[in-house]
């Protein structure tokens, strides 16, 4: 019987433990016909997407595809009408509740940055880092070193160790964009969400995220909604395309920019 990575409470509602993925024998995430209707409106329609662990995928389709909605079903922001959402093979995301499957390991990068303008990059680190709240109850207790180290690996990761003692502020849209990333970081996800990172970067920036997020997978499981076809060809292994709240095909970014059927939805045929 597979209960390592659950609690079964009596309610019979499945808890993750913390740090306890059972993805030995399969994806890291997966989700199997699921639908999604909005006033009788498919938002998604009979939707199947595995992801494996430690993959760096990158999600596409034309606006109004369901990929905001695919997002929002995996937090919990939104239960299907039907359907089933797994975490690795024991945990039913489907009886989880948002902030429960936010501590199970699955975090979501929204567009817009959220740092703490107010702080330095290390307090707003500081502050990400995960904590048990009965033995650190104040915000900034002086750390111990282990959480420190973290801090720092987290810097280095993010790229932004210079920066660590000036105001987040301060910092440009891009870096701000990477910071928040590491405040995800510091919680040390299994699967990390991200909308659409690179909107309003400068070029270099695009290019020191791409190289980010392609340092990311292998520890983290990645999934990247993104619009820049250029960008998406930087850093995809393999490309989903949805359309109509459905697949419409996965492969190599050259697998489907070349399948007419991707092109017709691209061009609106
Ligand atoms: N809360 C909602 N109420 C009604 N319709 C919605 C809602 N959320 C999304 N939709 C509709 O579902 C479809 C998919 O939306 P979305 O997931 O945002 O697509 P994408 O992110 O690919 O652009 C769209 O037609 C959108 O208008
Ligand atoms: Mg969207």
């Amino acid at each position: 019987m597979m209960i390592s990575a659950a609690t079964t409470t009596e309610g019979g509602a499945s808890l993750p433990l913390d740090g306890e993925v059972d993805a030995r024998h399969g994806p890291i995430l997966y989700m199997e016909d699921v639908s999604v209707s909005f006033d009788g409106f498919r938002a998604l329609n009979h939707l199947s997407l595995y992801i494996d662990d430690g993959e760096l995928r990158c999600l596409i389709g034309p606006n109004g595809a369901g990929k905001t909605t695919l997002m929002d079903v995996i937090t919990g922001k939104t239960k299907p009408d039907s359907g089933s959402v797994f975490f690795g093979q024991t945990i039913d995301l489907l009886e989880l509740d948002e902030p429960a499957i936010a501590q199970a390991g699955i975090c979501r990068k929204f567009q817009k940055p959220s740092v703490f303008d107010a702080l330095t990059v290390f307090e707003n680190l500081e502050l990400a880092l995960k904590t048990d709240k009965r033995t650190w109850p104040t915000l900034f207790h002086k750390l111990n070193s282990e959480q420190r180290d973290r801090i720092h690996d987290v810097l280095q990761t993010i790229a932004l160790p210079a920066q660590q003692r000036q105001l987040a502020g301060a910092l440009s849209h891009g870096q701000k964009q990477w910071l928040e990333i590491g405040m995800l970081l510091m919680q040390d996800p299994k699967v990390m969400l991200v909308d659409e990172p690179i909107a309003g970067m400068t070029h270099q920036e695009v290019e020191r995220t791409a190289e980010l997020l392609l340092s990311l997978q292998g520890r983290h499981s990645i999934v990247v909604v993104e619009h820049d076809m250029e960008f998406v060809r930087s850093i995809a292994r393999k490309v989903t395309v949805l359309h109509e709240g459905s697949v419409l095909t996965e492969g190599t970014m050259d697998e489907v920019q070349n399948d007419t059927r991707v092109i017709q939805v691209y061009l609106g045929g």
